[in-house]
């Protein structure tokens, strides 16, 4: 019977086959067809009515006739939350939360959903993976046992869109989309196919209803494949979870927003009692060393709109015959580049050592200033000599060995002056002019060139 609705479409050519075959047989391409439903609302057109709601008048305007109507935002009151939102929760937005398994997705959403409640907002949450008792036992342990969000255990997408319709809530939680599957595809829950279509049926039960509708998923480990990247490019605003499951804090980092900002972040602890913001988060990625340890510098990173501290660590050590290369919350390949800018610009040699680089607190840095505090830590476990109390670095490094500028510079080294730090060595560019009081206690060493910053290091020794 559901066999009769699904086609298998080629990703490749755009081929289709009545069945699942391993070869396309219009490309002969391998491994290309994807499910998918031949009902006209889920077929080619599915994405027709989301567009639709975007321009709900079928007439054309210019721009200048159209009212620009600002969105109605419902902040959650969880601070940290409402700032990656860019400010709350949109009518009928799509908001995809992402991360590992045992993150804390479930417990953040719920916590806010209930706040919502609380507010006077109609709520649902539809739960997939735990039973109404499980999330009722969360619900008790984060400490509102007298909570009205109404639960809905369930995975079958007809189901979910029929209560959706009927209760027509302010805000639904789908926790989460990968446990949600649909009558009219034969693939598997879980399946790129199933996550696809029932996350375009939930995004276009938003656009018509006003419900926002927050979808929760899991990114596999095996990558990609049926996670929530297959979705980011139907939702409004995909937020990832960052952090590393051992240590009590935890990152929110917005990576698209038709809403807001990208790549703002908000940081939480996980307490005995859920998530709590942090609101003051600049030092909490630094590892507390008594005395200077080599192989550690400290820079400052600017994703989103608050200057972070965080400490950059790097361990060279010899290795055998193909030295490795590691890192962890930075690019590997732009490691690899900086080693080489290091040995042919600074004469600093690593060919013959292993090489690891961290980046303290399980945070994820993708910005180019950090290459000057990279450098440094590497040089510094190399020589075996620690760099100076209270330094910080950052800069990005070009393959010429300039060190060039980072955005707004200054705002980062305010922040490194107010917790204290004494000595930064920092692009050209960046350093303030000299009557700039704003800086007292921090002494500025300006570098173009990555010898120039090796030279002032040693001259700090
Ligand atoms: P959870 O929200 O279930 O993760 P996800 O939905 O992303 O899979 O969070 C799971 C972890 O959080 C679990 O290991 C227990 C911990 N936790 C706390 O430390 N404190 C709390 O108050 C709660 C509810 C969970
Ligand atoms: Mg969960």
């Amino acid at each position: 019977m559901a066999k009769d609705k699904s086609i298998f479409t080629c990703t490749e050519c755009g081929g289709t086959s009545a069945r699942w075959m391993g070869k396309c047989p219009s490309c002969n391409a391998w491994n290309t067809l994807i499910e998918g439903s031949t009902e006209p609302a889920a077929g080619k057109n599915r994405f027709g009515s989301v567009h639709a709601s975007l321009a709900p008048t079928s007439e054309v305007l210019p721009l200048s006739a159209i009212e620009a109507a600002d969105f109605d935002r419902h902040p959650t009151g969880i601070d940290e939350l409402d700032r990656v939102l860019g400010g709350g929760m949109v009518e009928g937005g799509v908001v995809l939360i992402g991360g590992d398994p045992g993150i804390g997705k479930s417990t953040l959403l719920l916590q806010a959903v209930d706040a919502l409640q609380r507010s006077g907002m109609s709520t649902l949450y539809v739960t997939g993976e735990e039973s109404g008792a499980q999330v009722a036992m969360r619900s008790r342990r984060l400490g509102m046992p007298d909570s009205q969000v109404p639960v809905l255990p369930e995975i079958q997408l007809e189901k979910i869109l029929h209560t959706l319709q009927a209760r027509q809530p302010g805000i639904a939680i789908i926790d989460s989309i990968q446990t949600v599957y649909s009558d009219q595809l034969t693939s598997a829950p879980g399946s790129v196919a199933q996550v696809r279509e029932c996350a375009a049926h939930l995004t276009r039960t938003a656009k018509s209803t006003g419900t926002t509708i927050v979808l929760v998923g899991h990114v596999t480990k095996e990558g990609a494949l049926a996670g929530p990247r297959v979705l980011e490019h139907m939702v409004d605003t995909v937020l990832y979870f960052e952090g590393d499951t051992h240590s009590n804090f935890r990152l929110i980092r917005a990576i698209k927003n038709r809403f807001g900002a990208v790549n703002e972040i908000g940081v939480f602890a996980m307490t005995e009692k859920g998530l709590k913001g942090v609101s003051n988060p600049s030092a909490i990625f630094l590892s507390q060393h008594s005395e200077p340890v080599p192989g550690s510098c400290v820079m400052v990173t600017l994703e989103g709109t608050r200057p972070l501290l965080v400490e950059i660590q790097a361990l060279v050590d010899s290795g055998g015959p193909s030295p490795r290369r590691l890192s962890v919350g930075l690019d590997r390949d732009r490691l690899a580049m900086l080693l080489a800018v290091l040995h042919r610009h600074a004469g600093v040699a690593c060919m013959d050592q292993d090489v690891f680089v961290n980046a303290v607190g399980g945070v994820r840095i993708s910005e180019p200033a950090a290459d000057l505090a990279v450098m440094l830590a590497i040089t510094s476990s190399l020589r075996g000599k620690p760099l100076p109390k209270g330094f910080i670095a950052f800069g990005e490094v070009g393959l010429a060995g300039e060190v060039r500028p980072a955005p707004r510079g200054q705002d980062r080294l305010k922040e490194a002056a107010k917790l204290g730090y004494t000595v930064a060595v920092v692009p050209k560019a960046n350093a303030p002019k000299k009557s700039d009081k704003s800086f007292e206690g921090l002494t500025i060493h300006p570098v173009e060139r990555i010898e120039e910053a090796m030279q002032v290091v040693r001259g700090l020794d």
